[in-house]
């Protein structure tokens, strides 16, 4: 079965272990739930995975493959893709050009990346909104065309950091729908991080959950909310949020 693994990463900056020895595996089909309080390390998991932080242990692996040595642009050409907590647009760029990139990032031509382009900006519902420039954009726009732009580059993984920060309870719920059937549509494994607890619970076949840099729980989604150890990580914090998703 073809999966993304990483096997005891661990990763330090300074004296903080911000990962110890953290295993993931995330299969095709599935939308994986990476859940924690803030500062658990979910962030820098992602960023491990695709190799924006060096990793102090333990190693990465795509389909087999130990790419645990590669750098991200390497890494995104294994298929995995991601998009940012903090939307990294070009932004004098239109909306179009800005998912047509990651077409012609991968070798593609300007005709073949308007090919692939155009359905994505259908399916997000950003039609009228494709010559504009990304940075006239609302920011639930921004994150549908990262989002948009990452299924471009066609990932066989896809590791989205908090997708619906900052969207109102419409553009929520409009991205969830999309989320939901892309595993089974595209072939595709979902990593998805977020603090907004039902939609997490909505759309993940499985959670995974951090708390000081560590794996406290994983397992189904009921399985998983009713852990005493993940009650007790989330105490003080969303622990009610997290009960009654
Ligand atoms: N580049 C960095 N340099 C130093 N410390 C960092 C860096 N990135 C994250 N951290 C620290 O690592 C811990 C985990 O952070 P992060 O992965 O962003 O958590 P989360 O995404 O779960 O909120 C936090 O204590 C954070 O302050
Ligand atoms: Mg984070």
């Amino acid at each position: 079965m073809p999966c993304l693994r990483a096997e005891a990463i661990s990763v330090d900056f300074g004296s903080l272990k911000a990962l110890d020895a953290v295993d993931l595996v995330l299969n095709w089909g599935e939308i994986l739930g990476l859940i924690g309080p803030n500062g658990s390390g979910k962030t820098t998991l992602i960023n491990a995975i695709t190799g924006q932080v060096p990793l102090s242990a333990g190693r990465v692996l795509c389909d087999g493959e130990d790419i645990s040595a590669r750098p991200p642009h390497e890494r995104a050409l294994c298929g995995i893709l991601r998009s940012f907590q903090t939307v990294r647009l070009f932004r004098d760029l239109t909306v179009s050009e800005n998912i047509e990139v990651a077409v012609v990032a991968k070798g593609g031509s300007r005709r073949e990346a308007q090919r692939i382009a155009r359905p994505l900006i259908e399916e997000f519902g950003l039609g009228g909104k494709c010559d504009e420039l990304a940075r006239t954009l609302s920011y639930g726009d921004e994150r549908r065309v990262e989002i948009a732009r990452a299924l471009a580059a066609d990932p066989k993984y896809l590791l989205l950091d908090e997708p619906a920060a900052g969207m109102n309870e419409e553009e929520t719920d409009g991205l969830l729908s999309i989320l939901k059937t892309l595993p089974e549509r595209r072939g595709l494994g979902v990593i998805i991080i977020d603090h907004d607890m039902p939609l997490i619970m909505r759309l993940s076949s499985r959670l995974q959950v951090l708390a000081s840099g560590r794996t406290i729980a994983t397992g189904g989604v009921d399985e998983v909310r009713n852990a005493p150890a993940v009650i007790e990580a989330y105490l003080g914090s969303d622990a009610g949020e997290l009960r009654h998703a």
